[in-house]
C-alpha cells in the first residue's frame, strides 16, 4: 500500500513537473510565432488538399502532391491535417505519406510538429490489416468497461503503428433518438452506462502518458447534445433545456475531460437556435471556464463556414470565422481550402479578434502536441509495432464479440442449436463482412467490399465451419430492401431444420445513414414471413445500426439475437453462440421500441407510463433496455442494505446474491437502479446507478455488493445545480426493491 502511495506520488509530481516544464516551453514558442504560424497552428486540412487527384475519389491511389504540401506547410503553416479520404492504406502507404509531411515540415521556420487525426472508431479502420472491433453501441451491450479500455488500447497501438498520433474517438453523444444515423457510434442511451464506457475508452487510448509510443490523444465527440435532434436526421436542430443538457448530455464529457481527455469535437448543430460552433456559453463558459478543460476543441467537418452557408447566423464566411474563434473553437477543420487560415490573420488585424483568444488556442494545440512527445520523435520506427494484426488483437476482438451478443427471446430454449442440423442462413447479413461491420470500415460509408479485411468469417462461412459444409446453406433472400430471391430461400428452408434469418442494415453514418421510416424495409419483413410460412423454426439476428422495427413479425420467430454491429469477429461469435459454443451475455445498451409513436427511453416519467385510464401508455417497448437472456437461468434473493437511512456524506452498501439455477456455466449483469419517489423535478421511474457482470458456474451463487452515496442520487435542480433532495428512494435490483431515506 505505502509502495503504491509513494509510486503514485512520484508519478504526480513528475507529471505536475512535466506540466509545468511543457507551458515554460509554450511561452518561449509563442514568443518566437508570428500571427500566421499561430494562425496556421489552428488550421487543419484534409490529406486531399495535398494529395494528388480530387477530393473524394474513394478509388483513387492516395499519394502526396509536392506542390501542395509545400504550399500547406511554408504558405499556409498548417498544424494539423487528417482524414484518409479514399479508403484503407497499408502501413507502408501511411509511413510514407506522415515521413513526407513531417519530412517537409522540418524545413519550416519553427518545426513545429503537424498533428496528424483520423476517424479510428472501432480499431484503426483505415489501415489495412487492422483490428476491428465491434462498434461502440455492440461494445456497451457487452456492459464490460474493460473491453472498451482493450478496445482503445489495441486502436491506439495500431493507429500509432501507422505513425498516427491523434484519433477522432470516442463519440460520447446518447443514444437516447433510434432514427438517428449515428446511433451505433453511441455508448447507448443511459448515461451512466455511457460514461463507464466512455472513460474505459479514453483511458485505452491515452493511457497515463499519451506521448507513449503506443497511445494517442482521444477526442471526445461531439461536444455535445449532437445525438438528440428533433427530427433523427443528421445535423439537425436539437430543442432542450439546459437542464436535461447538463444531467445527460453534458456529463459524459464532463467525465472523460476528469480523466485526462485533451481534445474534443464539436457538435455540427444548434441547440435551441445557436449553432454549437457559435456558442460561447458552450464552448468557453462550460467546457474551458467550468469544466476546466486544458486540451483544444476541433471544428467538424466545415463547420465554420456552415455557420454562414448552412446555419446562415453569420452573413459572411469572414463574420463565421470571427464568431466561431470568439466563441472558443481553437482549431478550424475547414477542410478543404484555406480560406479560415486568411480570414483569421485579416481578423487579428483589424482587432475583430484579439490576439489573446489566438494565443489561448495555440496554447492548448501546443500543448497536446508537446504531451504527444512530437517534438521529441513525431513517430516510432514501423518495426517496432510488431503486434499490428496479431492473433493476440484478433482475439481481443473475438472476446468482445462474444459478450456483446444478446439474445433477447429464446421460446421454448430453442437455441442453441446441435451441430449437425441442417440450417439455412439467409438475409442480407447472412454473408457479409459489410453487414457485421458498419460504417467507418475501411472507407467512410464502410460499404465497398474490395477492402475487407482478408481472411474474416462471414455468418454464413463461419456456421458451416462448425457446423459442417454440408449441413448449413446460404440463400440471400434479399438485400437490403430488394427481393433477390426469396422463393429461392423458401424452397430451401423446406429441406432444413432451421432458419437463421440474418435482418441488416446497409453500412451509413452521418447524413447519408439518415432514413424515413424506422422499420425494417418491407423486402426483408416479406422475406421473414415467406420463411416463417415455410413451417421452419426462424432464429433472427439482427444486425443494425439502431433498432430497426420488426414488431409485426417478431411473433413469427422462435429466437432474437441482436448483434448490432459486432466487427470483423462477429461472425465467429455468432457461431459460437448459435451453437451453444457461447453462452450470451450481452444486454441491451437502449430500448428496443416496438412502435414508431413509443419512442421513450428506460429512464421516462411516471407521466409516459400511466395507462390505466388511457389504455395505452408512451412507454411501450419490445424489448427493455438492460434486457438480455442467456442459455442458463439466474434466480436473486435476499437483497439487503447496510442501512435504510443515509445521512450526509454517508456511504450506503448494497448486496444481492445471485445464484445460476442452469445446468451450463453463464455471465448475468447485476444492475442496481433507484427511483426518487418524489422531488421538485419529476423523477424517472428508474435510473441505473451501479452494474457488475459476474460469471457463474452453474449451482453457484456470488454476492454482488455496491456502494452507493447521496450524490449517485442526484439530479440537476430548477437552478442547474445537481442536488440530492432528502426524503425516500428506492433503490432496485431484479425484481427486489428497498427503500431507504436520504437525510441531508
Ligand atoms: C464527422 C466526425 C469526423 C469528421 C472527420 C465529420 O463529418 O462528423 O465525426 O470525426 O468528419 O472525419
Amino acid at each position: 500500500m505505502i509502495k503504491k502511495l509513494i509510486v503514485a506520488s512520484l508519478l504526480f509530481q513528475f507529471l505536475a513537473t512535466f506540466a509545468q516544464d511543457n507551458e515554460k516551453r509554450i511561452d518561449e514558442i509563442l514568443k518566437q510565432m508570428t500571427l500566421e504560424e499561430k494562425v496556421g497552428q489552428m488550421t487543419q486540412v484534409t490529406l486531399d488538399v495535398i494529395s494528388k487527384g480530387q477530393p473524394f475519389d474513394e478509388k483513387k491511389k492516395q499519394e502526396i502532391n509536392e506542390a501542395g504540401l509545400k504550399e500547406a506547410i511554408h504558405t499556409y503553416k498548417i498544424g494539423s491535417i487528417l482524414n484518409t479520404g479514399t479508403h484503407t492504406l497499408t502501413r507502408d502507404e501511411w509511413y510514407t505519406i506522415i515521413g513526407k509531411i513531417h519530412q517537409e515540415n522540418k524545413t519550416s521556420r519553427l518545426k513545429i510538429p503537424v498533428l496528424y487525426g483520423i476517424d479510428a472508431i472501432h480499431g484503426a479502420n483505415y489501415t489495412v490489416g487492422a483490428t476491428l472491433f465491434p462498434q461502440e453501441l455492440a461494445l456497451a451491450a457487452t456492459w464490460q468497461p474493460a473491453y472498451a479500455e482493450k478496445m482503445g488500447q489495441i486502436t491506439a497501438y495500431e493507429v500509432r503503428a501507422s505513425a498516427i498520433p491523434w484519433n477522432f474517438s470516442p463519440v460520447l453523444d446518447l443514444g437516447r433518438q433510434p432514427l438517428w444515423s449515428r446511433f451505433f457510434e453511441t455508448f447507448g442511451e443511459d448515461q451512466y452506462l455511457a460514461t463507464q464506457m466512455g472513460n474505459a475508452a479514453v483511458l485505452g487510448y491515452q493511457g497515463t502518458n499519451m506521448g507513449h509510443p503506443e497511445r494517442v490523444a482521444a477526442c471526445l465527440k461531439h461536444y455535445v447534445g449532437y445525438s438528440n435532434s428533433k427530427s433523427g436526421k443528421d445535423r439537425t436542430p436539437i430543442q432542450m433545456s439546459e437542464r436535461e443538457l447538463r444531467e445527460l448530455y453534458l456529463q459524459t464529457f464532463k467525465s472523460a475531460i476528469e480523466k485526462g481527455a485533451m481534445t474534443v469535437m464539436i457538435n455540427s448543430s444548434e441547440i435551441n437556435g445557436t449553432p454549437v460552433h457559435a456558442s460561447h456559453r458552450i464552448l468557453t463558459q462550460i467546457l474551458k471556464d467550468e469544466l476546466k478543460f486544458k486540451g483544444f476543441a476541433v471544428t467538424d467537418w466545415e463547420d465554420i463556414i456552415m455557420l454562414h452557408t448552412v446555419h446562415r447566423v453569420a452573413a459572411t464566411e469572414k463574420e463565421a470565422v470571427k464568431i466561431a474563434v470568439n466563441a472558443g473553437v481553437d482549431m478550424s477543420m475547414v477542410p478543404l481550402n484555406y480560406s479560415f487560415f486568411k480570414h483569421l490573420v485579416e481578423l487579428v488585424n483589424e482587432g475583430q479578434v484579439p490576439m489573446s483568444r489566438i494565443d489561448d488556442a495555440v496554447r492548448r494545440i501546443l500543448r497536446v502536441k508537446l504531451q504527444l512527445g512530437l517534438f521529441t520523435k513525431t513517430h516510432e520506427e514501423k518495426s517496432y509495432y510488431t503486434k499490428f494484426g496479431s492473433a493476440e488483437f484478433a482475439n481481443a476482438s473475438y472476446q468482445a464479440a462474444l459478450e456483446c451478443v444478446t439474445l433477447c427471446k429464446n421460446q421454448n430454449n430453442i437455441l442453441p442449436l446441435k451441430k449437425g442440423k441442417k440450417i439455412l442462413v439467409t438475409g442480407v447479413g447472412g454473408n457479409t463482412l459489410n453487414c457485421l461491420n458498419g460504417a467507418w470500415t475501411h472507407t467512410w460509408q464502410g460499404v465497398d467490399s474490395t477492402y475487407n479485411t482478408k481472411g474474416k468469417k462471414t455468418i454464413f462461412q463461419a456456421m458451416q465451419e462448425l457446423g459442417g459444409k454440408e449441413n448449413v446453406f446460404f440463400v440471400q433472400g434479399t438485400s437490403f430492401d430488394k427481393d433477390v430471391n426469396i422463393a429461392k430461400a423458401v424452397e430451401k428452408a423446406k429441406e432444413v431444420d432451421y432458419i437463421v434469418l440474418c435482418l441488416g442494415e446497409i453500412p451509413a453514418t452521418e447524413k447519408v445513414g439518415d432514413i424515413e421510416d424506422l422499420s425494417y424495409p418491407a423486402a426483408q419483413l416479406n422475406l421473414a414471413k415467406a420463411l416463417a410460412a415455410a413451417g421452419k423454426p426462424v432464429i433472427t439476428i439482427l444486425l443494425s445500426s439502431r433498432p430497426r422495427l420488426f414488431t409485426e413479425v417478431e411473433p413469427m420467430f422462435s429466437a432474437v439475437i441482436n448483434a448490432y454491429w459486432p466487427g470483423d469477429e462477429g461472425g465467429r461469435a455468432l457461431a459460437a453462440t448459435l451453437y451453444g459454443d457461447n453462452n450470451p451475455s450481452g444486454k441491451l445498451p437502449y430500448t428496443y421500441p416496438k412502435y414508431s409513436g413509443s419512442l421513450v427511453t428506460y429512464d421516462h416519467k411516471l407521466s409516459e407510463k400511466r395507462d390505466k385510464d388511457f389504455g395505452f401508455n408512451a412507454f411501450n417497448p419490445l424489448y427493455e433496455f438492460g434486457h438480455g437472456l442467456s442459455y442458463t437461468s439466474f434466480e436473486y434473493t435476499a437483497m439487503s442494505v447496510s442501512k435504510n437511512l443515509l445521512k450526509g456524506n454517508e456511504k450506503i452498501q448494497v448486496s444481492i446474491q445471485v445464484k445460476n439455477t442452469g445446468a451450463v456455466e453463464g455471465k448475468e449483469v447485476v444492475q442496481l437502479y433507484y427511483r426518487d419517489q418524489f422531488a421538485s423535478i419529476t423523477p424517472s421511474v428508474k435510473k441505473l446507478v451501479r452494474f457488475e457482470k459476474i460469471s457463474l458456474k452453474p449451482g453457484e451463487t456470488k454476492t454482488v455488493r455496491f456502494e452507493i452515496e447521496a450524490k449517485d442520487l442526484a439530479f440537476v435542480g430548477a437552478d442547474l445545480k445537481w442536488i440530492t433532495e432528502p426524503g425516500k428512494f428506492d433503490l432496485m435490483i431484479g425484481k427486489s426493491s428497498i427503500e431507504i431515506s436520504y437525510e441531508e
